[in-house]
């Protein structure tokens, strides 16, 4: 039945799409906002200044620096704890609507609980929201963007149960402390990585590999830590403080490389579930908890394996209700597509562990190179993947919370401004022709920075950062000048 239905879903995407592939929509709708992005260990640095604690990316930089591809870490980064004026006058030039960063939860809170609440850490972000109200430019603000503080993660970190009521109680001081500033909040930046990568595999800090069961552990965590969270933002603070609250996803969209194939069609929707549907089904569809074909996969493979109970297990019912509807958006993060060839062994997503779980699939990379293996152009994926999630979840209200592309840090980037306008351009086309309710853009990113595993090496900013200079200092690349311009028209360029 699966396959009919996937078949059925693909098939439909696919007539819409052929339907309407030569119309060039420019302008954008009235209302709709355009953003950058960042993340606090990305950019801020201080890593050990004025009382911040160490994170679990500080912990992995430092003990295993040869994890991390040039060897750099986010000691000073691009220094925006002392930089943060720069920051918003940079901002200021690009004309945003809003700036999407996120909080430290190391700075705010070193023991990661909240039994000391760090006086210098709220500070900073005081005078960071200061200074962008200033300016007249909306916070979009992440509670977790990764940096877990290490004193939690010496507990088990997101495989622990424990973290439900640590995250809802930063959440709760958070909301408290900045909740007359901050009108948008994310919860939680990428699930997935944060799950998958960082428990299921070591791509990402704190690297604990744990074949398959750690990934659903925190996954099972996370979801119940974000529901808690929502409904306190939802019936304490959202009265008074009038805000919105919502978690951003992040997708790899899978397609089959032959629609005709069935096979191929079915893997594609699989991976698909595992990937976005993972965190997405619980919250956003009517019937709420994981999605079904992922809960049936994994308890097959974990009954091959000879376990007594599966490795992931479907919420019971009062979870699933506490989960159902806890975002008043869908925050979606894209870079890219995959497509799948066939079954086999995965080259390009080097085995996330949940792949034994479906049977092996084979993806190929397609479109335009970037500086990130993982990272190749295919505009017509981001729209596919918007009109799924519009029939998958029932017409959600859509930001895209991040969307760029990486270079080495060239200042004359025409592969990233090619990147924006066609993926902007499929924003376009799914509005209008598919009326997908997308009602906000965020790029990827204000300035180079950490990215993560790879350091310093993968270049995604609208600012160079040069950091053999301790002084940091940033040089505007030509794709900021496009993204003013495209801001202060609300128009692609003819
Ligand atoms: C997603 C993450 O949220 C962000 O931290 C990262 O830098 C970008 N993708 C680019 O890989």
């Amino acid at each position: 039945r699966h396959g009919i239905m996937a078949m059925l879903t693909w098939t439909t995407i696919g007539l819409l799409a052929l339907c309407h592939s030569s119309t060039a929509y420019t302008k954008f709708p009235p209302g709709f906002t355009f953003g950058v992005a960042t993340a606090s260990h990305q950019i801020e640095g201080a890593w050990n200044v004025n009382g911040k604690s160490e994170n679990v990316w500080d912990r992995l930089s430092h003990t295993r620096p040869e994890m991390i591809a040039d060897g750099t870490n986010g000691d000073i980064a691009c220094d925006s704890y002392n930089r943060y004026l720069e920051d918003v006058e940079e901002l200021e030039y690009l004309g945003v609507d809003f700036y999407r960063f996120s909080l430290s939860w190391a700075r705010i809170l070193p023991t990661g609980r909240i039994d000391y609440v760090n006086p210098d850490g709220i500070r900073y972000y005081n005078d960071l929201l200061d200074a962008l109200a200033e300016k007249n430019i909306e916070p979009l603000v992440t509670l977790f963007h990764w940096d877990l503080p290490q004193t939690l993660q010496d507990l088990g970190g997101w495989t622990n149960p424990k973290m439900i009521d640590y995250f809802r109680d930063y959440a709760d001081l958070c909301f408290k402390e900045f909740g007359t500033k901050i009108k948008s909040w994310i919860t939680f930046n990428e699930p997935y990585e944060i799950c998958e990568d960082a428990y299921g595999d070591e791509k990402k800090a704190p690297a604990v590999n744990s074949h398959g069961v750690g990934n659903y552990l925190c996954s099972d965590n996370l979801l119940k830590a974000h529901a808690e969270s929502y409904h306190l933002y939802n019936e304490t603070y959202r009265p008074v403080q009038n805000g919105r609250i919502m978690i951003s996803i992040n997708s790899i969209w899978y397609e089959p490389s032959d629609p005709a194939n069935v096979q191929q069609v079915v893997l594609a929707d699989v991976a698909n579930q595992f990937k976005f549907g993972w965190f997405a089904h619980p919250i956003f569809t009517v019937e709420g908890g994981y999605p079904a074909v992922m809960v049936e996969n994994v308890a097959r493979q974990s009954a091959a394996e000879g376990l007594s109970k599966p490795r992931l297990e479907q919420f019971d019912d009062y979870w699933i209700q506490r989960i159902k509807g806890t975002s008043d958006f869908l925050g979606i993060n894209h870079y890219t597509t995959h497509l799948i060839t066939g079954p086999g062994v995965d080259p390009i997503a080097k085995s996330p562990s949940w792949l034994k779980d479906i049977g092996a699939v084979t993806t190929m990379e397609v479109g335009g190179d970037s500086a990130s293996e993982w990272l190749r152009v295919v505009p017509t994926g981001f729209a596919n993947l918007l009109r799924w999630c519009k029939s998958s979840y029932n017409d959600p209200p859509i930001y895209i919370t991040e969307n760029g592309f990486s270079d080495l840090g060239t200042l004359l980037d025409y592969d990233r401004i090619k990147y924006f306008n066609d993926y902007l351009s499929e924003i376009l086309n799914v509005i209008y022709d598919d009326g997908v309710n997308v009602l906000g853009y965020t790029a990827w990113t204000l300035m180079d920075n950490f990215e993560w595993r790879a350091g310093f090496s993968e270049r995604f900013g609208f600012y160079y950062v040069n950091i053999t200079d301790p002084e940091r200092p940033r040089t505007k690349k030509l794709s900021a000048d496009y993204y003013r311009d495209l801001i202060a028209n609300r128009e692609l360029p003819q």
